[in-house]
């Protein structure tokens, strides 16, 4: 699991000698969770079949089937947070163009349905624990759109609208950013954050290898 103790560095006021009142240091929520969840974002930037050059149609409908699957499970604790909810209905339009979704949904099925009980366990009923989870999915999009560039004549003449469309609905990544640094400013909502989005990505980590996607 990655850890999050970096957070420990981020705490003020820590020494024993009286000091000076002084403004605090502002705590950059983003950087926070990208650091919190960077090691597993390798692994996912590495080892899915998406992300290689010679990625095909049938990788597509595998991922997007698991990504669907992932957020569907994800649904209570992201409607505690903004999130695109139109970004699953474009996942199903992709997957209807996808000549492999019948494979890849019967290998979906034949998986166990997500275990939940690692996020239920660390879930301390914070909102920010949501946010973390909200940082994740919206964060997925970004890489999105990187893969977008790089397949979509590949791919053609499938729109990919799932990694093309972001932007065109939901929050931007900046605006998310912004509401990210507006609701984790203090230290416990940011370590619930932290938490959150580390469960998020291990969830995913686990439902890839379920599928066969990562080693
Ligand atoms: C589907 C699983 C994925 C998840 C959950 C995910 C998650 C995230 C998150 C949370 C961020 C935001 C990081 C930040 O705070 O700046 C991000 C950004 C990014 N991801 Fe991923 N990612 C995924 C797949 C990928 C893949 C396969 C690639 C490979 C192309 C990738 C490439 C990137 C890039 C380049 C960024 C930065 C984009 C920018 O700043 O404009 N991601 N991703």
């Amino acid at each position: 699991m990655a850890s999050v103790d970096f957070l420990a560095s981020l705490a003020v006021g820590s020494s024993a000698s009286p000091q000076p009142p002084q403004a605090e240091p502002r705590i950059d929520a983003a950087a926070a969770l990208r650091a919190a969840t960077h090691a597993l974002h390798e692994q996912l930037d590495h080892g899915l079949p998406l992300a290689r050059a010679d990625a095909q149609l049938a990788d597509y409908a595998a991922h997007l089937t698991v990504l669907r699957d992932w957020q569907r499970a994800l649904a209570p604790w992201l409607s505690r947070a903004i999130i695109d909810p139109a970004a699953l209905a474009l996942i199903e339009q992709d997957l209807n163009d996808c000549p492999a979704q019948a494979h890849a949904l019967a290998v979906l099925n034949a998986m166990p349905p997500p275990d939940l009980t690692a996020l239920r366990q660390i879930d301390d009923g914070r909102n920010g624990f949501c946010w973390g989870i909200a940082y994740v999915v919206e964060g997925s999009r970004l890489g999105g759109q990187v893969l977008y560039r790089r397949l979509s004549q590949q791919l053609a003449p499938h729109p990919l609208r799932y990694l093309g469309q972001r932007g065109r609905t939901g929050p931007s990544w900046p605006e998310m950013l912004a509401c990210l640094q507006s609701r984790l400013d203090a230290g416990p909502e940011l370590q619930s954050a932290c938490h959150g989005a580390v469960a998020a990505f291990e969830l995913l980590l686990l439902r890839f290898r379920l599928a066969g996607c990562i080693a």
